[in-house]
């Protein structure tokens, strides 16, 4: 891992601007005061244990309480409120309707069509009971793994929450991912269910999902998957197999409207979620219920600062973390209104965001920052043209920010009014980490501010030690949290390697290493510097290099690949892939096209490479390790530098900077 791999978002260095929330917003914000903020943070650093119980208890409702705040005697297999017992569901549906509020709106929904619902929280609760029996009458038990694989319809959300409801984990796989890799998630999680729809529409598209079910079961996933679930949203026409595919509505039918909630232990699995690591396949992440619940829940009230006739909307796909933190769980939690939409905003329509926040006078509003720069592209003509008046606080997710985007965000989405949340977290985090408190923290354009209150963070280099203000380094996290990860799937030492073994801190092994290099000003803000590992964010989706690599040498004309990503202003980064062919192959633009579509089979749309350069041989090392550095540097169009001696064969430098 190299810590100057993107160390050029130099233009943040220079960033001296500064922004503190207006008067207003201080004023009537949750937590408004600099002495109210650095009590808490004090609290948690005083007393870490006092400090999660108290919230664990005032936020959450128990079944049985819990005695120990977190067991670190296996440590780094951390375990959270380990006797308690709970449903994240009841947390979710059952407690806000007994408090009262069973007649507010828990989800509004918006097709890509144009077709919309809502569902309040009673109207919610029964919904996913009617699933979660509906899941029961085809077998589905407690600790079985069921996949969703959908489009983005109220019926994901209540599949979600119906597999919480029983104590089934899910494992949510994105309706962009191929079969391919929907067959890989499958088998590795021992998948016993996949709940699906006959399709999903996308950018003026259908998106065959259950064709996609089928190609993965046929082709290797029959030897876990016994049951398919079909939701009919397209209505096109699609096979079913009597036995093993049932559609959702007639299973619902004659369900009763309550289920029980399952009594969970905390540290139940709650959900597998897949994600990209620089080695190997995709890794999935396990997360259990108790402290996944308090985190969700704890983080969308202090970051969103929310009020009871806030109107929520995250645009993400429920397929990634944060749609199942901050689509789902988190404002669920709370008793929030959450938006959900179908669709993404597409060249015949650059306004549909705009048109959604003003239908439902949205209040808060999060997205990512390749969202924000592309409407930046297409002009302020198009949000002009909407009243955004009704929103009051942005958030930005999953990638830097350039300061830039920011500004352009804070002025013409949020009218100069808004405070913006740039949120930083992963994964494997389970909720947001660092982040500035609306009310409270001035913001800088392009920095994620501090930690949240209880989460201790440093920036180190190599050997553990803190590097000095303003100098790169590693971003570590020196303290567990509740909503950690708890493993990887199937793979614990994978878990160990890839977080807990990379950095020792102070001698200390038990330090989280999450895979980003940061550096904090002369102020205490911490400035996100992107993945020093071998993982690029394409549109802030994060790919493993290797995993495309392997995708293209699966294809019979490729000898080897290596892959980089090469920096983009509208996507954070793009995808370029050298490859060298088999021998009698020769090189031509059909084959480049044919290569970038077998990639999109293998994997999915969203790894699909943007430039693909075919040469003889690849930059290595005497002991044969592909040199990525110079790869890098020649996608980028930068000049070589740094030691190229270890070079085998310098002419392939010389051959390849004629192709790039
Ligand atoms: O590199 C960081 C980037 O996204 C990575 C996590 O990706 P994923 O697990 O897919 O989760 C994305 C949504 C939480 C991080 O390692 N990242 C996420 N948020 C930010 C960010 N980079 C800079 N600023 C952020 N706010």
């Amino acid at each position: 891992m190299s810590l100057d791999k993107r160390n050029s978002i130099n233009n943040i260095l220079e960033e001296k601007r500064i922004f503190h929330p207006s008067k207003k917003f201080a004023e009537n914000s949750n937590i408004s005061s600099q002495e109210e903020l650095l009590n808490l943070k004090k609290r948690a650093s005083d007393n870490p244990m006092q400090f999660w119980e108290s919230f664990a208890k005032s936020e959450l409702d128990w079944f049985k309480p819990f005695q120990t705040v977190l067991d670190s005697d296996n440590a780094p297999f951390f375990k959270w409120f380990k006797e308690g017992k709970l449903n994240i569901t009841y947390n979710c549906l059952d407690r806000h309707i007994k408090r009262g509020i069973g007649g507010k709106t828990a989800l509004i929904w918006e097709g890509e069509p144009g077709d919309s619902k809502k569902f309040t929280y009673e109207e919610l609760l029964k919904e996913v009971c009617k699933a979660a029996n509906a899941l029961k009458t085809i077998g589905v038990k407690r600790g079985d793994l069921v996949c969703i694989y959908m489009p983005m319809i109220p019926e994901a959300m209540f599949a979600m929450l119906a597999c919480a409801r029983i104590g089934a984990p899910h494992s949510v796989v994105f309706g962009g991912f191929s079969s391919e890799a929907l067959k890989d998630r499958l088998i590795d999680g021992n998948a016993k269910v996949v709940i699906t729809a006959d399709g999903g529409f996308r950018k003026d598209k259908v998106i065959e999902l259950k064709r996609a079910v089928d190609t993965a079961i046929e082709s290797g996933a029959d030897k876990v998957v016994e049951k398919v679930v079909v939701v009919q949203r397209t209505k096109k026409n699609i096979s079913m197999i009597n036995g093993r595919d049932f559609w959702w509505h007639e299973l619902l039918i004659d369900q009763k409207e309550e289920c029980e909630p399952e009594i969970m232990n905390s540290e139940d699995r709650l959900f597998i979620l897949y994600t990209s690591g620089s080695t190997g396949k995709p890794k999935g992440v396990v997360h259990t219920t108790g402290g996944y619940n308090l985190w969700s829940h704890l983080t969308f009230k202090w970051i969103f600062d929310l009020k009871d006739d806030d109107i929520y909307w995250c645009t993400a796909d429920v397929g990634w973390i944060t749609g199942h933190s901050y689509i789902v769980y988190g404002p669920l939690s709370n008793g929030a209104t959450t938006v959900m939409f179908e669709g993404v905003p597409r060249p015949s329509n650059l306004g549909a965001f705009w048109e959604i926040v003003q239908k439902y006078k949205v209040s808060i509003f999060y997205t990512a920052p390749t969202a924000i720069r592309a409407f930046m592209k297409s002009g302020r003509e198009i949000p002009d043209k909407y009243n955004l008046d009704s929103l009051r606080l942005l958030g930005t997710v999953g990638e830097p920010i350039n300061p830039e985007a920011w500004m352009w965000y804070k002025e013409v989405i949020g009218n100069n009014k808004c405070p913006i949340v740039d949120t930083w977290w992963q994964t494997e985090t389970g909720g947001v980490m660092i982040s500035p408190l609306p009310g409270v923290v001035a913001t800088k354009p392009g920095s994620a501010t501090f930690p949240l209150p209880g989460i201790e963070v440093e920036i180190v280099d190599k050997n553990g030690d803190k590097v000095q203000e303003n100098e790169g380094g590693y971003l570590i996290i020196k303290k567990p949290w509740p909503g950690m990860m708890r493993t990887i799937h199937g793979n614990s030492e994978r878990y160990l390697e890839s977080y807990w073994e990379y950095i020792s801190f102070k001698g200390e092994k038990n330090v989280y290493f999450a895979g980003d290099g940061a550096r904090i000003d002369e102020d205490g803000y911490i400035w996100i510097m992107g993945r020093v590992d071998d993982v690029i964010s394409v549109s802030g989706h994060r790919l493993g290099t290797m995993e495309i690599e392997s995708a293209l040498v699966s294809h019979k004309s490729v000898a080897e690949a290596a892959v980089v990503g090469k920096k983009d202003d509208l996507k954070g980064e793009v995808i370029v892939a050298f490859i060298s062919l088999e021998k009698d192959v020769n090189s031509s633009s059909e084959l480049v096209e044919e290569l970038k579509k077998h990639v999109v089979i293998e994997i999915g749309i969203i790894a699909k490479p943007e430039k693909i350069i075919i040469s003889d041989a690849l930059p290595k090392t005497r002991s044969g390790k592909i040199m990525r550095r110079i790869l890098r540097s020649l996608a980028g169009g930068e000049k070589i530098s740094g030691d190229i001696s270890t070079l085998e064969d310098s002419s392939v430098l010389e051959k390849l900077k004629e192709l790039s």
